[in-house]
């Protein structure tokens, strides 16, 4: 993969600028990285505050030959790199909160927003945006008691720059990898290194309702294994899974 980047000033969000990109034929590979966006989107349709100067905002365009279930685990891919990269950039303690939050000393460094785009039953593109606080000082209100930077955690900064090249060089490496098998074989293991809350209780929270249970790890599809108490065990591929103790506000 040839990784293209394109800078914006500002923009709506990287994703969807990669997504018109995407619909006008850009390339897999095609990276959007923004100073800051006047409408950034989290998951489950919530805003990402998106102030000009600190956080990396950036949205890599894909075009993977798999049909659209094979593709789910690419958001773990990204998660498994961002966590890398921190860690070769000497940042210790990097966790991931299954699915795709980077968390550091329980509060979170990074979220990741993968959407799917289809043509004809087809996968047409897949969008990963991956925002990154960097060298935030604070956070609004809201926030502040669930959200961290790289320099609220250690006193000192980061080059963006920088970063953005260790998330892409660990990603292009494990997409590699990935697309081997189309499934987590191969980046169990280092996934599971990063995992937060594996072996600990959590509390699982789907639209059926809400239970608790052991976190065993993930399996092939990326997937969250968790042991009830009744000793059953629950594939947890959608909803949210809440970690007591990972968050503050949990
Ligand atoms: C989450 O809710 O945790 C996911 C947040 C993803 C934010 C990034 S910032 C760059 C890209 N553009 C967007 O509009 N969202 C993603």
């Amino acid at each position: 993969m040839n990784i293209q980047r394109i800078d914006y000033q500002e923009i709506d969000s990287t994703n969807l600028e990669a997504a018109r990109l995407a619909t006008g034929g850009a390339a897999e590979g095609t990276l959007v990285v923004a100073k800051t966006q006047t409408a950034g989107r989290g998951r489950r349709g919530r805003q990402w505050d998106s102030p000009e100067g600190d956080a990396i905002y950036m949205s890599l365009i894909l075009r993977p030959q798999a049909e659209a279930a094979d593709v789910s685990g690419l958001t773990l891919v990204m998660a498994l790199s961002v966590a890398q990269a921190l860690q070769q950039l000497q940042l210790g303690g990097v966790q991931i909160k299954w699915p795709n939050d980077i968390v550091l000393n329980r509060k979170k460094l990074c979220g990741i927003l993968t959407e799917l785009h289809m043509e004809n039953r087809c996968v047409n593109d897949v969008i990963i945006g991956v925002g990154i606080n960097v060298n935030q000082k604070c956070f609004a209100s809201e926030i502040e008691s669930i959200a961290t930077s790289i320099l609220i955690e250690t006193g000192s900064g980061m080059d963006k720059d920088m970063l953005i090249d260790a998330v892409m060089e660990a990603f292009e490496r494990n997409y590699a990898i990935y697309q081997k098998t189309y499934d987590m074989t191969n980046l169990m293991e280092d996934y599971q290194a990063f995992l937060a809350n594996c072996n600990q209780e959590v509390r699982v929270l789907n639209p059926k309702g809400e239970y608790e249970g052991i976190a065993l790890g993930i399996n092939l599809r990326g997937e969250l294994l968790v042991r009830k108490q009744d000793g059953t065990i629950e594939t947890v591929y959608a909803g949210e899974v809440s970690v007591r103790g990972i968050y503050g506000y949990i």
